[in-house]
């Protein structure tokens, strides 16, 4: 997630030679190679593209900056005005950019590892506009509750945009794409299905329309007691959870077959090989593995120690064999 990379020290050499962090993202061959890393280095199944969820807005004619030490700055959008200057991105330089990554890691991949491309929630994205930066939600929420046409607006114009920006990953070469709502969970039950559940179920009708035989991730974030209705109400195939999340009783609410993904808490990952391996197994044990993605349930913090990794894969490995 947006934490990916910055654990490793390969990571950061690549980054410092790319210059800005949108440098990077926009950089194919760059960005190809910080994808690939982790999978040198572990025994992993599936590797997720180097971009980030604010490409779109990006794309859309949005200002964007990463700012050292703050993380996202972005021009806002808080009035129908403000959203006559955006514009689709579809054949922007930015979306090409992510779509020459993509096939570029594809064709270095081996076939038996899976490619994940992805993209944000209309809700978290538009969150970011609405706010121009990461750290505040309120007046985005403030929106919401009054259920201001623009805001409306703004959701479809991320629905158009994120169908065409997942459909370009898949014809690159991605296996599957994940949607990530990083801010769902702080949507009260009134706004949920409106701002979480569906926008995504009209960006999944979308992209299944083109590409009806990709599965779809998606991770409500802090869904928690909502991630059933989001697996039944937008029509993906597989659910990513927080670590706040029960899976026993995710598994008592989901019908056979849905697949859940993540789930680990990532602070663990800062305490001892005994009591990760220990963590790893019990999730394991409550989720069974032909229907669980084993992952974090958010970003790797930069502290990690790349070494802590191994141990979780081992003891993925070994919980499975036994
Ligand atoms: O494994 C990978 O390489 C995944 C690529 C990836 C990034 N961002 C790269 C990134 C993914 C999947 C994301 C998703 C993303 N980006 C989300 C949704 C998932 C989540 O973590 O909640 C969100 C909300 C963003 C927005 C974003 N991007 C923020 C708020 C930040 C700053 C974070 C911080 O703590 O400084 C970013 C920057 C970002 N995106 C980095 C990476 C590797 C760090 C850039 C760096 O400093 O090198």
């Amino acid at each position: 997630m947006r934490q990916a990379g910055r654990y490793l020290p390969e990571y950061k050499k690549t980054r410092a030679q790319a210059g800005s962090f949108l440098d990077l993202c926009y950089s194919p061959d760059l960005a190809a190679e910080v994808t690939l890393q982790p999978l040198r280095r572990y025994d992993i199944d599936a590797a997720i593209i180097f971009a980030d969820i604010l490409i779109v807005p990006h794309a859309m004619g949005n200002g964007l900056s990463f700012v050292e030490g703050e993380g996202p700055v972005l021009e806002t959008v808080r009035s129908t005005s403000d959203l006559a200057r955006l514009r689709t991105g579809f054949e922007s330089a930015q979306f090409s950019s992510v779509a020459a990554s993509v096939s570029k890691v594809r064709s270095e991949l081996n076939r038996s590892i899976s490619l994940i491309g992805f993209c944000g929630a209309p809700w978290t994205v538009a969150s970011y506009m609405i706010e121009g930066r990461g750290s505040e939600r309120e007046y985005a929420r403030h929106v919401a509750y009054q259920r201001e046409p623009w805001l409306f607006d703004l959701i479809d114009r991320l629905v158009v945009s994120s169908i065409e920006y997942l459909c370009l990953q898949i014809e690159a070469g991605a296996d599957t794409v994940q949607i990530f709502d990083s801010w769902a969970g702080e949507l009260t039950d009134e706004l949920f299905g409106e701002f979480c559940v569906e926008p995504i179920r009209k960006i999944i009708l979308g992209v299944k329309a083109r590409h009806p035989d990709v599965p779809i991730i998606v991770f409500a974030k802090g869904a928690n007691y909502r991630h059933g209705a989001v697996y039944s109400e937008t029509g993906c195939q597989a659910l990513g959870v927080e670590a706040e999340c029960s899976l026993d009783y995710l598994r008592s609410i989901l019908p056979r077959g849905a697949v859940v993904q993540g789930n680990l808490d990532p602070l663990l990952l800062l305490c001892s090989d005994e009591i990760v391996s220990r963590q790893v197994a019990k999730i394991v044990k409550s989720a069974p593995m032909e229907s669980h993605i084993f992952n974090l349930g958010h970003g790797i913090r930069p502290q990690t120690k790349p070494e802590i990794l191994t141990t979780v894969v081992k003891a993925v490995r070994h919980a499975d064999n036994g």
